[in-house]
């Protein structure tokens, strides 16, 4: 559970140019977002991160973050402004205020040396000034893409106060209030401008609170999870580059979900339970089964003749399925996507009874929750049984749905200067 530092969630009345960055995953972007009112506009630049950046030095990774800026920059004609940026850095961070915060530890597949423990985005701006006068940026926020989400969706709908990310990795930011986080060190009067909104809720959420980030991913690192893992989730924690940690997202998230189909796939054809004993090469690779497969499955009906699943089996050099086989794949599908959807709305019913109002909304966004076709159905049934007497979640909305994540950050940034300015 860490603090963010951002006291206030947007209300639509945001205007402005603003740089956005977005690092969490295996590409990260580069934003440029107009906000008028409710309109945005969005210039956008998607750089890939290879393998060898992942796991480089991490002034590498930082240098090679500046010179795409730099670049970006140039693109559209920006060399002679003066730009504030928000950092979206979808990382565990102790925040020691809105422009610093030191990474707790890496997850998601990234292991860069000399990067734990350190201000993230001291080490950006130092990135940023050994490029010399050429490139004219401040970086004025950092924040999680929970938090990212979360406001985002405020800006919309504003019942929000539970912001989750189901995608690469998996957490989730709600709103707290000041009296309650015992390790708050900043101020209790910030924001001075609380502005006077329609909706009570939302007035009640931009005084005295915080949004913290709950790293829920992290939730059974120490063991509260053992009574429902099952052996094959402790193969895809010791095969993972972090054995040990993040014992949720294991179970719930994109990086993972498809792993454990395939060992679930392996261990019933092993047993002769499924393709009449036999196996494939590209079977039994790690992760060579792709959780985007789990979502392209489940889009197949029986009716339909498993279309995609046939498609999927050939690709993975599987030749002996039968119908009872593509059967048998999608229900192995279904379970082990059911179980993270279930997982997750265990965790959002525990943030809403803890938010305690009647009717909220959840902002959530992620590659598993878009394209997963009932991700969404599963979440709101169990999250409505698991909720307290009184309290009702009137949506789970996803961000910005005619785009993608973007103006997240340009919501967030808008705001953020509002109130520490
Ligand atoms: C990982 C990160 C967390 C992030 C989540 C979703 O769990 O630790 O900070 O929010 O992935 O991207």
């Amino acid at each position: 559970m860490y603090p963010t530092y951002v006291r206030g969630l947007p209300d639509g009345s945001e205007r402005g140019h603003f740089l956005a960055l977005d690092l969490g995953g295996t590409n990260f972007r580069v934003l440029l977002i107009t906000l008028k009112g409710i309109d945005v506009e969005m210039k956008n630049k998607i750089f890939p991160i290879s393998q060898e950046l992942m796991h480089g030095e991490g002034t590498l990774l930082f240098d090679y973050i500046a010179e795409c800026l730099e670049m970006f920059q140039r693109e559209y004609n920006l060399m002679q402004d003066t730009l504030s940026l928000g950092f979206t850095f979808s990382f565990p961070c102790k925040q020691e205020g809105l422009t610093k915060a030191r990474l707790v530890k890496w997850t998601k597949g990234f292991t860069c040396p000399g990067v734990e423990n350190e201000d993230v985005v001291r080490l950006l701006n130092e990135a940023i000034a050994r490029r010399g006068s050429s490139i004219n940026i401040q970086c004025t926020a950092l924040l999680n893409d929970t938090v990212g989400c979360l406001m985002s969706c405020a800006f919309l709908d504003h019942n929000s106060m539970v912001g989750v990310i189901l995608g690469t990795g998996t957490n989730a930011c709600y709103m707290e209030h000041l009296d309650k986080v015992l390790t708050w060190d900043g101020d209790f009067d910030e924001p001075k401008r609380v502005e006077q909104s329609e909706n009570v809720q939302h007035s009640d959420a931009i005084s005295r609170k915080v949004i913290i980030n709950t790293e829920w991913g992290a939730f059974g690192d120490n063991g509260e999870l053992d009574f429902i893992r099952t052996d094959l989730d402790h193969v895809v924690d010791k095969a993972s580059l972090n054995p040990g940690k993040q014992i949720f997202e294991k179970m719930i998230s994109g990086m993972y979900m498809g792993e454990l189909v395939r060992l679930v796939l392996v261990k019933c054809a092993r047993d002769e339970l499924l393709f009449s004993g036999e196996t494939s090469q590209d079977l039994e690779t790690q992760g060579r089964f792709y959780t985007k497969y789990v979502s392209k499955l489940k889009r197949d009906e029986e009716s339909e003749g498993y279309t995609n699943t046939k498609q999927v089996l050939d690709e993975l050099g599987v030749e002996k399925y039968t119908m009872d086989d593509c059967r048998h794949v999608q229900y192995i599908c279904s379970t082990i996507s059911s179980r993270a959807a279930y997982l997750a709305s265990a965790g959002i019913a525990t943030l809403l009874n803890r938010v305690n109002l009647p009717n909220v909304t959840v902002a959530v966004d992620g590659s598993l929750y878009r394209f997963h076709p009932h991700f969404h159905r599963r979440m709101m049934e169990k999250t409505k049984e698991l909720l307290d007497n009184g309290i009702q979640v009137s949506d789970l909305l996803l961000t910005c749905p005619s785009c993608d994540l973007s103006p997240v950050v340009g919501c967030n940034e808008v705001h953020l200067l509002r109130y520490i300015t």
